[in-house]
This record gives structure tokens, sequence and C-alpha cells, in this order.
């Protein structure tokens, strides 16, 4: 089941590369591979996505900060949400996936859209780059599929690595209470997608990183409400949608973005 819910049958067939090394524990339970063509329509696609996509880009670009002086890794990048949304500033962008199908449709987007963002292949958890090489690192929707934090704790180490003290990460996280009781609802009776309670954070992140700002991103459900009123007042739904950046609601949306600063 992946984190919208939907059910995939197929165990992956796909194997970390030989050349990389990783701790047994670290095996990839979706497949990618399979999921890669449908994955931007399943997610993004559809009026309600988008309002919901578009709020997710702004977030991560106010996180972030980025601009042309900047070189930036997107770990786990999938089909680029986070790559293609820091490129547009101009700034060296690399996307590292473990799954080429993902990257292959990552290459054609930013074909389409004229972005330049180079593509490696490769673990999240044996990063191939040098300590410090990075101003920012962004990992987004990807953490759960590997719980629990002793697990995630290997993927922080990595991402800490490679970011130059002083530098930015934004990772985004599938919220356990989302809708109030709804995760655990499902992480009880539907399935344990891997979620992250809040307190999760700074077990995950400290004390190698400071934890800067936590947001929450869209709240289950609501966003379908929100986005009629799009249509008639632009502005006023936005401002509605900002809430979740804020007490308690931050707390009960589907997934929280958090921005931490590497010590
Ligand atoms: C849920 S998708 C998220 C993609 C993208 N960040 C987004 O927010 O749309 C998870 C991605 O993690 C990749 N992945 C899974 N295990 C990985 C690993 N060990 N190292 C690097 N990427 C991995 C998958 O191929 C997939 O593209």
């Amino acid at each position: 089941m992946d984190p919208n819910g939907r059910s995939h049958s197929n165990q992956s067939k796909d194997a970390f590369p030989e050349s990389v090394s990783r701790p047994e524990n670290l095996r990839l339970t979706h497949n990618y591979r399979a999921m890669a063509a449908s994955y931007d329509a399943m997610r993004y696609d559809g009026p309600v996505q988008e309002f919901r996509l578009a709020h997710a880009l702004e977030t991560i670009e106010r996180l972030v900060q980025p601009d042309p002086g900047m070189k930036i890794l997107d770990v786990a990048t999938g089909t680029g949400k986070g790559a293609l949304c820091v490129a547009a500033s101009g700034a060296r962008v690399i996307g590292l996936d473990f799954t080429p199908a993902m990257l292959e449709i990552l290459r054609n987007k930013a074909k389409t859209r004229n972005r330049e963002i180079r593509l490696v292949r490769g673990s999240a958890a044996a990063l191939p780059f040098s300590d410090g090489e990075f101003d920012a690192v962004v990992n987004l929707n990807f953490m759960h599929l590997f719980p629990p934090i002793a697990r995630q704790r290997i993927f922080a180490r990595e991402l800490h690595r490679v970011l130059r003290p002083g530098g930015r990460l934004v990772v985004e996280l599938i919220n356990l209470y989302q809708g109030g009781l709804m995760g655990l609802y499902r992480k009880r009776f539907v399935e344990d997608l891997g979620f992250n309670a809040p307190s999760d954070i700074s077990k995950l992140l400290e004390p190698e990183f400071e934890v800067n700002r936590i947001e929450g991103g869209h709240f289950p459900g609501a966003w379908r409400l929100l986005y009629p009123l799009s249509k008639i007042s632009p502005g006023a739904s936005r401002r509605i949608s900002q809430i979740s950046r804020y007490r308690p609601w931050k707390y009960l949306t589907f997934n929280c973005f958090i921005q931490a600063t590497r010590r």
C-alpha cells in the first residue's frame, strides 16, 4: 500500500546495486519500476492534486530558499517533485534515485521544462558524494518506506554527511496524526505506512541537525473542499490553506515539512 492508500501487489524485483554497500535491512518494499509510468498521474494529475502540489512546491521553495549559487541534492527524487522545484531558481541540482524508471520520467520532464538536472542512480543509504558537497539537501516523501526511526537514521546520517556545515535540509514526512485519529486508524486497521509522529522529528534529526521549522502539508480530504473555493477566490483559498503552517493544524495534516540546519 502506498501513502495514498493504493495497494501494489508486486514486491520489488529491484535489488540494491552491487556496488552499493547497504545494511541488509534496507530493502525496497515497493516496486517503483512498475509504478513509474503512472506515478505522476496517480498523485499529481487532476485539479485537487494540482492545488495540493502547488501548496507543496510553494512550501519546498520557501524552506529551501534556492539560488543560482547553490548546489542542491534531491535524495530519492523519484519523478523530480523537489528537483524540478529548486532547479527553477538556476541552482545546480542533482536528483538521486534508486529506480532507473523513475529517473527516466524525470529526464523527460526536465527536458520538456528546459531545466538542467544531473541524474544519478544510487542508494540513499550510501550516497555517492563527498562530505559537505551540498549547500542544501531535499528528501521528500521517502522515510516512511523505511521505518522504524533507527533505520531512518541511517539515511539521516548520510544526508548530514553530504551537507556542508550550516547547510539546509528539507524533509517531508508522512504524519501519523493526520486528520486527528485518522492516521492511527489507518496504521491499526488498514496498513502501517511507516508514518512518523511529530515527536519522531527530533529523534530522527537531532543532535546532528538543528530543527528550525515544522510545517503541515495538506489536510486529508479538506483539500477537496478548498479546491472549489480556489476557483471563486484563489487568494482566499491560498490563505486558508496556509493555516497548515501553524499550530495545532500543522500536526493534523497528511504530511509535514521540516527545515533543519546541519550543525
Ligand atoms: C514515494 S517516492 C517519492 C518520490 C519523490 N521524492 C516525491 O516526493 O514525489 C519514493 C522514491 O524513493 C526511491 N527509493 C526507494 N528506495 C531508495 C533508496 N534506498 N535509495 C534511493 N532511492 C530510493 C524510489 O525509487 C522512489 O522514487
